[in-house]
């Protein structure tokens, strides 16, 4: 590892991990929303769900606050709760297990495959109980799970499929789109996603009355059309039928998610290219590479991750991150697994030796810049980073 004075690039432009590229259209939007005053969930948010249900292809879509909120209550919705087990991937961020433990189900985890990071079907097998009520994949870095494996297996063991895609905006696998194989597809729109409105959530349903069971969780359990209450149309009374949340999106979330849907294939091309850029610029050096999309699937391009293997570079994880932040390169981690962080390791009990491939790329990933904000000079100052970090 290299340490010369100057950095590669000057700490005034520090390149922002997972930095959003916001356009005029967005701007315009919301702007529209203080304007009229419509500020909460109205007809920006029925507008987004529509252009988010038509571009993946799905019945029906509600939109929430958070992804987080679109997990826990389509665990509520699909009748999970106490004594129930969900299985899921360690290699998440802990909302995907939160969610299941909010729900007050127990969270069961099946490591990952170690090339595709993805949940393997056969270990999610080895977890089935009496019990186990559905299986929670995520599609890691915007890569389709084993789709035929994880669908198989719920046929076979009458389990529902509830999909985290919040790196999986553009993701199909054998041309059908994540989050519509089950009853559940979770969306986030969190700063950092594929289409970002600062927090932000979506849940695809194929069934008009699990989406509004959904409507009716996500807005204190008032009656679905609460929203409607204060148009120009007259009050019209609400009834409150179940004791709900409050994870209703707004307007001014809608506003800038309407027009960052609308850029979300020109944003996927570059990421894309991006993403192909990096490839062949780190080919020749000591690091493990993501594993190219597999055959008749759509890859979202969401993270760029590494491994760094210190044996092989000569340098740790954690001082190749701290080597690029001083080159001013903003960089993540995605994600160390679940059964190292204390709370669920004392909790559930779970040692990190049970889940060991989630562990050993949890100790090794790091993820470098992959926004379509990157211009080609971001993405030449990464690679030169990168290079000298590792003497290359
Ligand atoms: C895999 C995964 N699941 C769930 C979430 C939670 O999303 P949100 O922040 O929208 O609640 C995230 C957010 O980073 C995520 O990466």
């Amino acid at each position: 590892m290299t340490n010369t004075a100057r950095p590669v690039r000057s700490p005034d432009k520090f390149l922002v991990f997972g930095s959003p590229l916001i356009g005029e259209e967005e701007k315009r939007e919301v702007l529209d929303c203080l304007e009229t005053g419509w500020l909460g969930t109205g007809p920006k948010v029925a507008r987004f769900e529509q252009d988010f249900r038509a571009y993946k292809q799905a019945a029906f879509a509600v939109a929430m606050n958070s992804c987080t909120a679109a997990l826990h209550l389509s665990i509520l919705a699909a009748d999970i709760g106490p004594g129930d087990e969900v299985i899921t991937t360690p290699l998440t961020f802990c909302a995907s297990v939160n969610a299941i433990m909010h729900a007050g189900a127990q969270p069961v985890l099946a490591d990952v495959d170690p090339t595709t990071f993805n949940i393997d079907p056969v270990r999610v097998e080895a977890q089935i109980t009496k019990r186990t009520k559905a299986i929670l994949p995520v599609h890691f870095a915007g890569r389709p799970c084993d789709m035929d494996g994880l669908g198989m297996l719920a046929k076979k063991h009458g389990l529902q499929l509830i999909e985290d895609c919040a790196h999986a905006i553009e993701t199909t696998y054998k041309g059908k789109h994540v989050g519509t194989f089950g009853e559940f597809g979770c969306f986030s729109f969190y700063v950092t996603k594929n289409v970002a409105t600062g927090e932000g959530g979506m849940v695809l349903t194929p069934r008009e009355d699990t989406a509004n069971r959904l409507k009716i969780l996500a807005l204190h359990g008032m009656s679905k059309d609460a929203w409607k209450r204060f148009t120009d149309e007259g009050y019209k009374h609400y009834q409150v039928v179940e004791c709900g949340f409050k994870y209703n999106m707004m307007d001014i979330q809608a506003a800038l998610g309407i027009h960052q849907l609308r850029r979300v294939e020109a944003n996927w091309r570059r990421r894309q290219e991006i993403w192909q850029i990096y490839q062949r610029a780190f080919q020749d050096l000591p690091l493990t590479l993501p594993a190219p999309p597999e055959e008749g699937t759509r890859h979202a391009y969401h993270l760029y991750t590494v491994l760094v293997d210190s044996e092989r570079t000569g340098v740790s994880r954690d001082a190749f991150m701290g080597a690029l932040t001083a080159e001013n390169v903003g960089v993540g981690v995605h994600y160390r697994s679940i059964p190292v962080q204390p709370y669920y390791a004392e909790r559930f009990g779970w040692k990190p030796r049970d889940y060991p491939n989630s562990v050993s790329i949890g100790e090794q990933t790091v993820s470098l810049p992959l926004s379509a904000k990157l211009t080609d000079e971001d993405v030449h100052d990464v690679i030169q980073a990168v290079r000298k970090t590792l003497g290359a």
